[in-house]
């Protein structure tokens, strides 16, 4: 009886490390949180030039749909930003803060599309926003997927 006790124990210990290794690396798992995504990330001596720059394509369905394009294609943005764009791409995953959701209607109303562009040219420092235009992608296909991703933030009609 004790003797078949024993193996029991053993066998279980034995697996015990499926557990357990697992769980040691369930903290990277976890995404961050997103750092005060109402708040500005332009800095303050050059906000309000930023602010004042405009997005010289319209939204159309059209520019839309190439911006879509652009995001999940050339411009790999969806490993951060998710498929959705919802901050939760397959590489978001251990970034402090987490890549911004842009399904988030209060995001989109607190910057004005030159904030966003002047992010996409300089990143957001001390974060995983590096910048993108002139490194993936040029400035006009940076203007077609910020269409794209204000789409998001839209509650579709
Ligand atoms: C390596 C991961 C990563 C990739 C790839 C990435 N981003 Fe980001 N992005 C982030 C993170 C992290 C933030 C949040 C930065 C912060 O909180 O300041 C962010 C924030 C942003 C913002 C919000 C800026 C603001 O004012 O708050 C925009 C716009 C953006 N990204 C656009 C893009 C576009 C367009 C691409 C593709 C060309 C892209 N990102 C690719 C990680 C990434």
């Amino acid at each position: 009886m004790k003797y078949f006790k024993m193996r029991a124990v053993i066998r279980v210990a034995s697996y015990a490390w499926l557990v357990f290794i697992p769980l040691m690396f369930a903290p990277l798992l976890v995404s961050a949180a997103e750092r005060d995504p109402l708040q500005p990330r332009v800095p303050q001596d050059q906000l309000e030039a930023a602010k004042a720059v405009t997005n010289p394509f319209p939204s159309t369905s059209d520019n839309i749909a190439k911006g879509d394009g652009l995001f999940h294609g050339k411009g790999t943005c969806f490993i951060c930003h998710g498929a959705k764009g919802q901050g939760d791409g397959p590489a978001s995953v251990g970034f402090d803060p987490s890549p911004r959701n842009f399904t988030n209607p209060e995001f989109h109303r607190a910057r004005t599309d030159g904030e966003l562009m002047w992010v996409l040219k300089n990143g957001s420092a001390g974060t995983a926003m590096v910048p993108v235009v002139g490194s993936v992608i040029d400035e006009e296909e940076g203007w077609l997927i910020l269409l794209y991703e204000r789409s998001l933030g839209r509650p579709s009609p």
